[in-house]
């Protein structure tokens, strides 16, 4: 963390980018929310970590949605974005701080998608720049202390550009075989694309101990953080808040605090 160069690489010919405004931190962390399944709960865990950095930590924190379905947006009340931009900061040296929204919460703004993120594992992988989103990730980590990717659920150049840029990679696993085969390509994944191993922190998510299924994973991993299946965290799509500003005092919302406070503390021991 903190150690890669903060300059953003420049392509040829192209202007050169804003520089974001000096962050008052001396380190910033990129935190990947990935699966290579779909529907595990990674926009809505992002969303909520994202306001768990800047409500309960105070960071100055940025959720990057790197989805085109855009639901990180969403989840915000922000509408779909008509602009071809998103995926432009990628290929060209268009400053990525223009196309970032403010929130109604202090400290949180989102990078969202639009569909111009649909194209962005060609783009990848015709630039040949294995590192191109690690480096915007650290240009951006010169304003923000906490950098969220809501990645979608593929394996393809942005998946391991997403690893090399990660200093965590949260795996939401609603429990099934299918989940812990979902873990172990992820595994796979970061051993393939990075040096740098990135812990993975593994999620309980969707996890309804009435279920059998569940309460066994429950069992077998005591010590992953976990997310309940609750109503009001289906709330988040509907009212376009977080489970922290929707019901502040429920299990759910603590779950998402226990949660982040797990993240910090293997932020804090990587960083040691
Ligand atoms: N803990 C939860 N309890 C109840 N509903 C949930 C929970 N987590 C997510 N959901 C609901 O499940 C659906 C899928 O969640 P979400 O969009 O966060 O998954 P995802 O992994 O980002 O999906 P995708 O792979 O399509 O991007 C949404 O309707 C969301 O509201
Ligand atoms: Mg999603």
């Amino acid at each position: 963390m903190g150690k890669r160069d903060r300059t953003l690489p420049r392509i040829a010919g192209s202007p050169r980018p804003a520089l974001p405004a000096a962050s008052s931190a001396s380190t910033s962390a990129t935190i990947a929310i990935y699966s290579v399944k779909g529907g595990v709960g990674k926009t809505t865990i992002a969303a909520n970590l994202a306001w768990c950095a800047a409500e309960l930590s105070g960071h100055s924190a940025l959720l990057w949605d790197l989805d085109a379905a855009g639901g990180s947006g969403f989840l915000y009340g922000l509408e779909q974005c008509k602009s071809h931009a998103a995926g432009a900061i990628f290929s060209k040296d268009s400053a990525p701080d223009k196309l970032i929204h403010r929130t109604t919460f202090e400290g949180l703004d989102v990078l969202p998608a639009d569909e111009s993120i649909r194209t962005i594992d060609a783009t990848l992988s015709a630039m040949r720049k294995r590192k191109r989103l690690a480096r915007l990730a650290d240009f951006l980590g010169q304003r923000y202390e906490r950098i969220i990717l809501d990645c979608p659920p593929v394996m393809n150049e942005l998946s391991a550009q997403v690893v090399r840029a990660a200093d965590l990679i949260i795996v939401p696993l609603p429990p099934s075989p299918l989940s812990t085969r979902a873990l172990e390509l992820v595994v796979r994944e970061v051993a393939d694309h990075t040096k740098r191993h990135p812990p993975i922190l593994p999620v309980l998510s969707m996890l309804d101990m009435r279920r059998a299924l569940h309460k066994q994973a429950r069992e077998e991993h005591p010590a992953w953080p976990m997310v309940p299946y609750a109503s009001v965290i289906e709330q988040c799509a509907v009212q376009q808040r977080p489970v922290g500003a929707i019901a502040p005092q429920s299990p759910s919302a603590q779950r998402f605090i226990g949660l982040w406070r797990a993240i910090e503390k293997k932020l804090e021991e990587r960083q040691g």
